[in-house]
This record gives C-alpha cells, structure tokens and sequence, in this order.
C-alpha cells in the first residue's frame, strides 16, 4: 500500500473538523472510543471500508460495526424490536453493539457487513466520537485500530505504534476508560444473544432482556475459519500462561488483586491490573499492561487467576485468545 502522511489531531474543534473532512472524503481516521480506539471510515463508502482492511492487514471481510450518535441514527439502518429499544434505551451510548436485521434501503456497504443480513451497531459513550459522528453525518464503520494480530489500542500512541504510514489520522483523545471492546449482543426474531463478552457484564444484560440470556455462535466465527484453528488475535509475543498458580523462573508477570502468587518475586517484571482487585480497573488497564509486559522480552506471561464475574468474563475471554495457540492467518479482528 502506498505510505500515508499520518497526522495526529487533537479534540479542539479544529481538530473535529479536520478529522470530520477526512472521513467524509474517504479517508481512514482512527478515533478514541469509551472502549477502545476505533479506525473509522465511513460505512457506506466501500473504498473507504475497503481502505480499513488493508491497513489492518486483516485476511478477511469480517464485518464491521456501524458507529451513530445516537438510537435515531441508528433506527434508520437497521430493524429494532422491543428487546432491542429496550437494550438500546438502557446501555447507549455506551458499550453494547446490537446486531439486528439490516433495513431494505440500509445505506451500508455490503464490505462493511460482510454481506450479511444483520449490521453491528453501536453508540459509543465518548464526547470525541459523539462530536465527530454528528459532524460526519454518516455511519463510521470502525474496527479496533491495531494491526491484525495485535492487541486492540487504549491510546494514540498504540494506535501510532501499529497504523503510523498506513491511515490518514488519529485524533487523540488521551486513554480510553472501559479498556475492552463492547459486549456484542444479536436480537433477531425475538431472541437476545450474546456473541461477544465485553464491557457490559452479562447480568446487566439479562436484567434489561428480563430473561437468562444465551451466548450466540461466536462472533469471531462469522467469517469461516480453517477447522481447529483458535482466534488469537489478542495476540502478544509472549507465550501467555492463564490462571497461573505460581510463577516459573524467567516469567513475566500480570497480577490482579492484593495478594502476589507464589513466587511472584522472582518474576522479571510484574504489573498488576488492579492492586485493589476491582474488575473495572483491570479491565482498563489490560490491554496497555499486555503491552508493556510483552515490551520486557519474556518468553513467559504468567496471568494471576482473575474471577469470572461481572466484566471478568471479558477479561478472561481476551486472555484465553492472547493465550491461544496461533495459526498463521488467523482471522484478525
Ligand atoms: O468496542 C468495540 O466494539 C470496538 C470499538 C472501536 O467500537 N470495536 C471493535 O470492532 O471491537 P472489531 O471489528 O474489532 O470487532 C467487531 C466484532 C467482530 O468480531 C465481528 O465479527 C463482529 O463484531 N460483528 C460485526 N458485525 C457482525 C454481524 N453482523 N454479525 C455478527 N457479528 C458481527
Ligand atoms: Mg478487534
């Protein structure tokens, strides 16, 4: 691909506007989220779309989710039932993407959805995105702005670190607050499920569906993968050990909690996600201390054992792909 001049924008309203042209001329601008940074285009440009594939490097057309600033926006591209409104009203803005039936007369490229039925959609709960999507007007499809491959970005320096040459621009709105991509739940005919844990906990979900609410099929699975092979696309150069109950000689470190597994003073570097042990804390903190810990050079990460509840579940979804054994050519979300 041709080298692009990469500029860093700041939230002024310069800036917006700036980034706002360059989306609307086709351009690639990478934009902080609540969650994570997003590399947006916009969604019904399919050069635009296209043009976010090739600087991710992803091997395939996985779909993309609609950014919109707000549930009228989204209501013109997709069908909302009254599990939907009800989802939507609750959690937007903020960390949920709905996957829901696409209108007729969607204006969303087809390579943005993968040529699905459904569109992911979402409202994301950051003043920078929400000024931005208004000034577009259009819906920004934005996957996480890291290479295939790699960790999703909580900061512009992440997102520069994998994208710099290959997009137009990063508007930097310092780190993201949640840390972990949104929970994605599909509503279709009638029926809530959740395809992706994120961050928004289950049982916050089920509370709103007013029902135990199943896991759908994966959402990484959308795009067909080779048989057996794992997703790992949470990825760092490190082998990532899970659950670990003691520390092995030469390993690196990712504690949680105030109590050190054993051993964990002859780890060679440790970070900890939350000294205090809280979940939300750690889950803003985990993807820039995967970062960190796999820049020590360790062949080993030893990860403390993080509960299963509330955005846990999320936590340790992104830790098992990071541990997965990789297959080249991995479907790279
Ligand atoms: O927090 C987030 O969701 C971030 C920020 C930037 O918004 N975005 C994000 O996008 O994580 P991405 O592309 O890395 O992950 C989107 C996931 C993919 O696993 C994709 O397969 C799934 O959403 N997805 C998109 N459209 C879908 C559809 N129509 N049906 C099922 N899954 C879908
Ligand atoms: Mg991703």
């Amino acid at each position: 691909m041709r080298k692009k001049q990469t500029r860093r924008l700041d939230t002024s309203g310069e800036g917006i506007v700036a980034a706002a042209a360059l989306l609307a001329s086709g351009g690639l601008v990478a934009l902080p989220t609540e969650t994570v940074y997003g590399l947006g285009a916009d969604a019904t440009d399919g050069a635009a779309v296209a043009g976010i594939y090739e600087a991710k490097g992803r091997p395939s057309f996985n779909p993309l989710i609609a950014h919109v600033p707000d549930l009228a926006s989204a209501e013109r591209l997709a069908l909302f039932d009254p599990i939907s409104v009800r989802l939507a009203n609750a959690f937007w803005p903020g960390p949920l993407t709905l996957v829901l039936p696409r209108r007729p007369d969607c204006p969303v490229s087809e390579l943005a959805t993968a040529g699905l039925d459904t569109l992911a959609i979402r409202v994301p709960d950051h003043p920078v995105a929400r000024r931005l999507l208004e000034a577009v007007g259009r819906p920004v499809a934005a996957p996480s702005a890291n290479r295939s491959g790699h960790v999703s970005p909580t900061t512009a320096d992440h997102v520069l670190v994998d994208l710099d040459g290959r997009i137009d621009a990063v508007v930097d709105g310092g780190p993201t607050r949640v840390g972990v991509e949104s929970t994605i739940v599909a509503v279709t005919d009638g029926v809530a499920r959740i395809l992706r844990p994120g961050g928004i906990a289950r049982a916050a979900i089920e509370a709103v569906v007013g029902a135990p609410v199943a896991d759908g099929p994966a959402s990484d699975d959308v795009a067909p993968l080779a048989p057996g092979m794992l997703t790992s696309h949470y990825a760092p150069a490190a082998r990532v050990r899970l659950d670990a109950a003691e520390i092995l000689p030469g390993e690196a470190l990712l504690a949680f909690g105030p109590v050190p597994p054993p051993g964990a003073e002859r780890a060679v570097a440790v970070m900890n996600l939350s000294p205090a042990g809280d979940l939300v804390e750690a889950a803003a903190n985990l993807f820039g201390m995967l970062r960190a810990l796999d820049g020590a050079g360790t062949a080993s990460l030893a990860v403390a054992p993080i509960p299963a509840e509330g955005l846990g579940e999320a936590i340790r979804d992104r830790l098992a792909r990071a541990a997965a054994p990789r297959g080249d050519g991995a479907s790279g979300a």
